[in-house]
């Protein structure tokens, strides 16, 4: 039994003893804020629940996470226990100011928010910007780098210009609207998005400009790897007039037995 579910049984003395197995066995924290998900048999201990979880983990908010929601991701959360829906989340060195029922904050994707470094100088879009995950991590390690960061849904892009604030950054422009209809140019585009992200291909190859490196995000079943995303790549790149070099390719989480959210890493170059 994980240490949490153990931990939570004891301060459940009602919980009848065949749905202690049913119990989370762990959960992922936000600044002050824990998300989990509850199986739908303990819905009549939810509360309970709730408060021992916030109890437990010095919480100010105990949410249950049921979905994510359409195009802009938007999350399906039911707070369950305590008062707050915003937070301040710490995570490389950035300070994330998140309201988790409006936004996602993905746990499986902090190795890969650190990841991404510019070289000094350069131009960046981040397509998919949300509150700064890629964005603020980007332009504080490299300073001498300026960041594009587009954001579609309106919640996120208030927070996305708060978190500019917070961190002290003066080298991140938000620009509220989809993508695909926002003018910009950039060395490097990260495209922090799925599924469906070969749809925004066209886009992230009109920002660039003679040559320069994008980092392809999207989810694909293990058996289309890496034929798929590379095969995307190529064909797109050269339908708007580029060559490509594929310089890294990685799994960055798995989503399920069959499905892995992966990102490639792209040089392209104009033909
Ligand atoms: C939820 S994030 C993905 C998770 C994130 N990469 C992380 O590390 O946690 C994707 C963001 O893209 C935004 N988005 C979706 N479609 C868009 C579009 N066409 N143009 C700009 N932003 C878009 C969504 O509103 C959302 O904030």
């Amino acid at each position: 039994m994980s240490m949490f579910r153990r931990q939570l049984a004891e301060r459940l003395r009602t919980l009848p003893f065949e749905l202690v197995p049913l119990l989370p066995a762990g959960f992922q924290r936000v600044g002050t804020l824990v998300l989990l998900r509850l199986d739908p048999q303990l819905a009549a201990y939810e509360r309970e629940i709730g408060l021992a979880i916030r109890e437990l983990l010095s919480a100010t908010g105990v949410f249950v996470r049921e979905g994510v929601i359409g195009e802009l991701r938007t999350p399906a959360v039911r707070r369950i226990a305590g008062y707050e829906d915003v937070t301040v989340h710490k995570e490389n060195g950035c300070l994330f100011k998140i309201d988790v029922t409006k936004v996602l904050f993905a746990k499986g994707n902090a190795a890969e928010r650190g990841r991404i470094i510019a070289d000094p100088g350069e131009q960046v879009v981040d397509m998919f910007a949300g509150i700064g995950y890629f964005s603020l991590g980007i332009a504080k390690r490299t300073p001498s780098c300026r960041v594009t960061a587009i954001e579609k849904n309106p919640d996120a892009a208030a927070l996305l210009r708060e978190n500019v604030e917070l961190n002290g950054l003066d080298n991140v422009t938000v620009i509220e609207g989809d993508c695909r209809e926002v003018q910009a140019a950039g060395d490097r585009v990260v495209m922090g998005y799925f599924p469906g992200t070969e749809a925004y291909l066209p886009a992230a190859f009109g920002f660039l400009h003679r040559t320069g490196t994008i980092h392809y995000h999207n989810r694909y079943a293990q058996q289309d790897l890496w034929r798929k995303p590379l095969g995307e790549l190529q064909a797109t790149g050269v339908a708007c007039g580029f060559q490509i070099e594929v310089l890294d390719k990685r799994v960055v989480k798995s989503l399920s037995p069959s499905k892995v959210h992966v990102v490639v890493d792209a040089r392209a170059r104009k033909l």
